[in-house]
């Protein structure tokens, strides 16, 4: 979602005449975009801040956007400043004009409320896309869970309207995207018309010409409705790939962390994919060290991992977020033991993650080119079960959908090689 938004206020930003640069040095105006959902994400804000002091040029703008403005917006005034200006999720389609709000006050500015009005209708229309495209549908959470700082930083679950949606991933085709990403913190819970949800989006979507890929992230397991399911059997263009985070394999666990479904519903919503899409590569998110967390609950998540067999994974110790209930739960986990666990499950996860892989040695599939590699005359594309796949190939065909072959695997990426093209 933070790239998404990057990529929305350089747009915001692109109407006004400023040009993208990744050269702090040479900018005039210098964006730091702040994620705060975990501690780690946010003090990376001040060592970043850190370095730009020493790089940038002296009279550049600093501007820092995210959740961190919408948390703690005074309090990293008080602690930088460097920072000229703040702007929350909610209000950077404003940046423009906070700018000039700057310079004509030469005063910092600081904007982080809830307005009424949606960011969206504000913004222009994309000019510029990768070869994958990110599309907000939904943004927001409603859910609560006792760890989680998003219903607070991000607000309220807003879906936008079906047309909107259908007409941005318009403007990105047109653009260059071959794949879009649909996103929303809980984007299986829009419901941006009367009577439809995900699932018809997903088709709509799929009627665009030229657009050749549907991805949707991240998933609430209990808001999985069985017409999203079935979209996974009758559009070819939405990936077999489905991201449900479960967070822990302890129902003792899980109703701490106030998620609304049992590890027996979600292991049922993750046999109904399978069913309708026996291959979709499933994966998740897991919190280990929740505040009360036993031995004996770390092994259940352990066993669900077994049982459910994962292509991939995001997995963290649990961190005390300000303002949080889980931040005041008593019997907090200590770090080491919070360490080993997370040891414990990534080895589990990586295992799991390098198996998927391997087994997909020697299978012919489409790959979307999206950048270079590292190496020389390398390509790196996505595979249709989002596996980063090295490519042989020229940079003349980096943006295409191309047949491959795969050669090798490892437990984070994918070797391959182009096989004879289908004509067309
Ligand atoms: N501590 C650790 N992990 C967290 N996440 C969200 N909040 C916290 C927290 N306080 C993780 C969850 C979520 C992902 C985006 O970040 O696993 O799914
Ligand atoms: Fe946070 Fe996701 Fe829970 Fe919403 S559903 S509160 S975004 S973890």
């Amino acid at each position: 979602m933070n790239v998404y938004d990057s990529t929305r206020m350089r747009d915001a930003l692109a109407v006004h005449g400023y040009q993208e640069t990744s050269v702090p040095s040479k900018a005039d105006v210098i964006l730091v975009n702040t994620c705060h959902i975990r501690e780690k994400a946010s003090e990376k804000l001040f060592s970043e801040l850190g370095r730009l002091a020493r790089e940038k040029k002296k009279n550049a703008l600093v501007v820092v956007a995210g959740c961190v403005v919408q948390a703690d917006g005074v309090e990293i005034l008080r602690r930088s400043k460097l920072i000229d200006i703040a702007v929350g999720p909610q209000n950077y389609h404003l940046l423009p004009e906070l700018i000039l709000k700057y310079q004509r006050k030469n005063g910092r500015v600081i904007r982080a409320d809830f307005p009424a009005e949606s960011k969206f209708d504000y913004l222009p229309i994309p000019q510029k896309s990768g070869a994958s495209a990110f599309l907000a549908v939904q943004e927001g959470c409603d859910h609560f869970c006792s760890y989680c700082v998003v219903p607070y930083t991000r607000g309220c679950e807003f879906s936008r309207p079906m047309k909107e949606i259908v007409s941005e991933a318009k403007a990105l085709v047109k653009a260059g995207a071959k794949e879009i990403m649909l996103l929303g913190q809980n984007v299986n819970g829009w419901h941006g018309d009367k009577g439809k949800d995900l699932g018809d989006v997903i088709r709509e979507v799929a009627k665009i010409r030229g657009l050749k890929r549907i991805r949707y992230t991240t998933s609430y397991p209990s808001e999985t409705t069985k017409n999203l399911i079935l979209a996974h059997a009758d559009t070819p263009k939405l990936m077999p790939y489905i991201h449900l985070p479960i967070q822990s394999g302890s129902n003792r666990v899980l109703k701490a962390m106030n998620r609304q479904y049992t590890v027996e519903e979600y292991e049922k919503v993750v046999a109904a994919f399978r069913k309708v899409r026996p291959d979709i590569a499933i994966s998740s998110d897991f919190i280990v060290g929740f505040p009360g967390e036993t031995e004996a609950d770390f092994e259940e998540t352990l066993k669900l991992v077994e049982r459910v067999g994962y292509a991939s994974s995001f997995s963290f110790k649990f961190s005390a977020r300000p303002g949080t209930p889980a931040s005041l739960m008593k019997n907090q986990i200590p770090e080491e033991i919070k360490t080993k666990r997370l040891m414990r499950l990534q080895a589990l996860l990586l295992k799991q993650q390098r198996a998927f892989n391997e087994a997909t040695i020697g299978k012919v599939f489409e790959v979307l080119l999206t950048e270079k590699g590292k190496g020389r005359g390398q390509l790196l594309g996505y595979s249709p079960y989002l596996q980063g796949t090295v490519v042989k190939a020229p940079v003349s065909i980096l943006g295409e959908i191309v047949r491959v072959k795969v050669v090798g695997a490892s437990a984070t990426s994918l070797t391959a090689e182009l096989v004879k093209q289908k004509n067309g």
